[in-house]
């Protein structure tokens, strides 16, 4: 049966056109099936890089423990950089950057590699050494990019902290990760304004407990040329430091199950995990992805929207495309600066053929209309991608036909900063879209639906979204963490990895995944822990308690909607609720912002006190209120209902 979804009918299906499917990197139907010999199908992936030394394994499964690769040894950034120096690649441009302000630079894969060597032999002059972490909060620079490469030359981990993230959220993510060194900036550029990174570096240090060379050096390169407190001692400009480092560092080989970096994620409680990706699996996992996903062909120039600060940033703007020599743009500003058309600027400028980009973009782009596209020649475009979230069908449509051209395949690629590999999407080529459907696990990837006893549901119906097998880039564990690892992911079902989602299956096989089931609410493609925002509400003075749950929005995807209830004897003032808005982005940063807060002079909970956020959802979405049978206190619900409107 068809079922219409606004203007889109939900069973229609589209095909790639001839011409693109009769070129595509994947032309091959049975991919799929070839993918059902997993530990083949991953063998054969394993040759695409360089390999100091071949594995003896591909996988060792110890639940829930798995190592990929066992007994090879290779380095991320020789695969990025060193080995496309031998023939036409030397001198093809690795990356292009533009800068919010107009300003822009390109690095071939020579300056590219140059860059890295001199960074990695200043991190090493600092005493970094393999195994050592390093934090990066930065902008979207080519000196981030630089340092993530350097730092896996060396075989120290990264951690990247989105420059969103507030003094404290980072301060939070060196502790954790013990960073023996803070690479900054003096400042970042946001519409025109500035972002003093460095002075939140200042702010977060002090209060870290250490406890081992946590923090012995803090790199400064300067962007906004802001005015910035250094420590002597600490922190040292890298353009004064840069200035005598060799161009040449040797690329450390490294145990395929090394750390290559880590992320943090907002998970189910107050405390972020820090994700674990290790070298080889990977490697493996983003440079097999990244071609077959985007059909790369050596002349695209190939543009990821992502903040590197995020997984989509680490995967598909660096590791995944850099590995497959691939020409990157990396865009440091906002969509509408100074222009709504600056997007579409940078595609025309570059000849942009492969744009991938987030559904709340895509919904923001629409809402501006499409004069802003149109203005400009974007016919370069010859792919198009979207991530973070589900896309509704109608941003699916518009994308297809304003931006593709009604010519460009989307892909649509669901996964997670766990899988840290794209797992399911389409194979351009050969697999049919259908708008709003990230369409089928990757082959040699398997995932199932499955009902709350774990058994798979049948074609037509909808579950929990679960892995039943490991994949070469799935995370490791959480940092310092297993039993985290183990009791978050692998223990809901037995056998499988629990993703967190929805998602049903189509009669023809394909997913639609709906959203998280957890306490996860995804705002613009960005998770956020309900339980941290709830900790950053009720760090304030005179708040009691206070639940957190998501909201859908228009652009959005979800909005943060807060329930909180002051202390006994306060009562709200104006600008209360703005107070409390303003704690929480001084707490996490602007992304947890509650869009609302609610002033509630109690919450309602069961018996045994529990929150109730379901019946939350039901009120912030504004819906029929759902089973109430335990609530310890009925009283309570209507309070909420009846003060609603009133508080709007
Ligand atoms: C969650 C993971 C991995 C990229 C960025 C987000 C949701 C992601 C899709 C998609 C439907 C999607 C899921 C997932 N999600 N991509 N194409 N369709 N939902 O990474 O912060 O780790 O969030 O984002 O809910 O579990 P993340």
């Amino acid at each position: 049966m068809k079922e219409k979804l606004g203007s889109v009918e939900e069973r229609e299906l589209f095909f790639p056109p001839k011409e693109f499917c009769s070129k595509a990197v994947i032309q091959n139907p049975e991919i799929h099936e070839l993918g059902q010999d997993r530990e083949g199908f991953w063998n054969e992936q394993g040759k695409r890089l360089n390999w100091f030394e071949p594995w003896d394994t591909v996988f060792e499964w110890d639940y829930p423990f798995a190592k990929w690769y066992g007994g090879g040894k290779l380095n991320a950034a020789y695969n990025c950089l060193d080995r496309h120096l031998e023939g036409a690649r030397r001198n093809k441009a690795a990356l292009i950057f533009e800068g919010e302000s107009g300003d822009r630079r390109v690095l071939t894969y020579q300056d590219l590699y140059r860059e890295v060597s001199q960074f990695a032999n200043l991190l090493k002059s600092l005493d970094v050494e393999k195994g050592d972490r390093v934090t990066i909060y930065m902008p979207m620079i080519p000196e981030t990019v630089i340092a993530m490469l350097a730092c896996a030359r060396i075989g120290a981990a990264h951690c990247v902290v989105f420059g969103g993230f507030s003094a404290e959220a980072l301060k939070d993510r060196i502790q954790d990760s013990q960073s023996k060194v803070v690479i900054t900036t003096d400042g970042s550029y946001r519409r025109g304004n500035t972002i003093p990174l460095k002075a939140n570096v200042d702010q977060a240090l002090p209060s870290i407990t250490c406890i081992n060379n946590c923090v012995e050096s803090v790199i400064v390169v300067k962007r906004t040329g802001q005015t910035v407190n250094m420590i002597e001692g600490r922190d040292i400009w890298y353009h004064e430091a840069i200035k005598n480092a060799s161009i040449h560092c040797p690329a450390e080989p490294m145990e395929a199950d090394d750390m290559l970096f880590i992320l943090y994620t907002s998970g189910t409680t107050g405390k972020p995990k820090g994700v674990v990706h290790r070298v080889g699996g990977y490697m493996v996992g983003v440079s097999t992805t990244h071609e077959w996903i985007f059909d790369l062909k050596e002349e695209d120039v190939y543009w990821c929207t992502a903040d590197v600060g995020w997984i989509t940033g680490h995967s598909y703007l660096v590791y995944g495309p850099l590995s497959n020599g691939a020409t990157i743009v990396l865009y440091e500003g906002a969509p509408d600066y100074p222009e709504k058309d600056r997007y579409w600027e940078i595609v025309e400028k570059n000849r942009v053929t492969i744009l991938y980009t987030a559904p709340t973009a895509i919904r923001t782009f629409m809402k501006w209309g499409e004069s802003y596209p149109l203005s400009k020649d974007i016919s370069s475009l010859r792919l198009l991608g979207s991530v973070g979230e589900p896309i509704n069908p109608e941003a699916w449509m518009w994308y297809y036909k304003h931006i593709g051209g009604e010519r460009c395949p989307i892909v649509d690629t669901w996964w997670q900063t766990e899988t840290g590999m794209i797992m399911m999407a389409p194979v351009p080529g050969i697999t049919a879209l259908k708008p709003g459907s990230c369409t089928k696990p990757f082959p040699g990837v398997h995932i199932e639906i499955v009902n709350p006893m774990g058994d798979p549901v049948p074609k037509g119906e909808s579950g929990y979204l679960v892995i039943r097998e490991p994949w070469p880039a799935m995370l490791k564990t959480v940092y310092g963490d297993d039993k985290r690892y183990a009791d978050t992911y692998w223990s809901q079902f037995s056998g499988a990895y629990f993703t967190g989602d929805e998602a049903k299956w189509d009669d023809d096989g394909y997913f639609w995944v709906t959203g998280r089931v957890d306490d996860v609410i995804n705002v613009s493609g960005h998770r956020i822990g309900t339980a941290e925002v709830e900790g950053a509400l009720t760090d304030h003075p005179l708040v009691a308690e206070a639940a957190c749950v998501g909201r859908t929005h228009e652009v959005k995807g979800q909005a943060v909607f807060a329930f909180v209830s002051l202390k006994e004897g306060i009562s709200a003032y104006e600008g209360l609720i703005n107070e409390l808005k303003t704690h929480v982005v001084q707490k996490i940063g602007s992304l947890a912002r509650p869009d609302d807060i609610f002033l509630s002079t109690e919450l309602p909970k069961t018996r045994s006190g529990k929150i109730m956020r379901r019946l939350l959802k039901d009120i912030a979405e504004g819906r029929e209120i759902g089973d109430t049978s335990t609530l310890a206190d009925a009283a309570v619900l209507n309070f909420l209902k009846e003060n609603m409107d009133a508080q709007k």
